[in-house]
């Protein structure tokens, strides 16, 4: 074994530990509750609409030996947050790590949006975290945890189309930094994820997706998109210990996107 392992036995090991990854039936989601499950720790499943995937999920989470829970809930409905704590508290006991990554929104022409869906996007995307935080903070105690939440480069950057959902990403990050700083002497560590482009079903809603990828795989300078697994492995690393020290910050996973002119 390498002397970094032995002197450090179990840093990215997840063994008893107890996850929720939020909008895990497909995508990045599904890439990050299979990790985790990897890892060692049991894991619930939350998705809205498509049961049949979740509940591919769950078999991929036990053909690695853990534990899975799938619990539909919408994350924008305080009452189906609620709802699946009371869920994982009876099946789980505890809660460990929590995943924000369940995502929707209107995508849309600045002309053509309106506060109906302002407010439904924000609620998804960034109000969320409320409930969500509160909720995983009881189940997590005295012992702490790890809250992450996925965003995206829209926070900062205007993507055509995506103002509603940008705007939501910059209120998510936002929050993430004051929750942060509220509940790290509780031993909550909450970071946010951005990632680049990567190829899932969210990327057909946008009309102009298949310009998105091209012009994302020609300006990314590690020469491909973000695969969810590159998400899923830092979401991996901001829940060890070795990352005790990230708090309240956005890690961009994206090959360098970002940084080019
Ligand atoms: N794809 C990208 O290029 C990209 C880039 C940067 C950041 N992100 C972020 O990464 C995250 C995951 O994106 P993705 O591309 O994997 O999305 P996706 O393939 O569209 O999957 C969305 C997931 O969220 C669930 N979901 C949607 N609305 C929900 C709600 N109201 N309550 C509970 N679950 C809900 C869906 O459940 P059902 O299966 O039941 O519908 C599904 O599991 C999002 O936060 C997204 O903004 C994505």
């Amino acid at each position: 074994m390498h002397r970094f392992c032995e002197q450090n036995p179990g840093c990215l090991d997840m063994t008893g530990k107890v996850a929720l990854v939020t909008g895990s039936s497909r995508g990045i989601g599904r890439a990050i509750a299979i990790k985790l499950a990897q890892a060692g720790a049991d894991v619930t499943i939350n998705y809205l609409r498509n049961r049949q995937k979740a509940e591919e999920t769950a078999a991929a989470i036990e053909a690695e030996g853990a534990r899975a829970l799938i619990v539909r809930a919408n994350v924008a409905k305080e009452e189906e947050v609620a709802a699946m704590f009371d869920e994982i508290k009876q099946k789980f006991g505890r809660l460990d790590i929590l995943v924000s990554n369940a995502a929707s929104g209107i995508l849309k022409s600045v002309m053509d949006l309106n506060l109906r869906y302002w407010r439904w996007t924000l609620d998804i995307n960034a109000g969320c975290l409320i409930p969500l935080s509160q909720g995983a903070v009881k189940l997590m105690g005295d012992r702490g945890g790890s809250i992450i939440a996925v965003s995206s480069i829209g926070a900062l950057r205007a993507i055509p189309n995506y103002a509603v959902v940008g705007a939501s990403k910059a209120a998510l990050e936002s929050l993430v930094r004051h929750m942060a700083a509220e509940l790290a002497p509780q031993k909550i560590r909450i970071n946010a994820i951005s990632a680049g482009i990567v190829e899932t079903d969210a990327l057909t809603h946008f009309p102009t997706g298949d310009e998105l990828i091209a012009e994302s795989k020609k300006r990314t300078p590690i020469g491909r998109l973000t695969e969810p697994e590159d998400v899923a492995n830092t979401v991996l690393f901001l829940c060890s210990d070795l990352s005790e020290m990230i708090i309240g910050q956005t890690v961009v996973v994206d090959g360098g996107y970002a940084i080019m002119a």
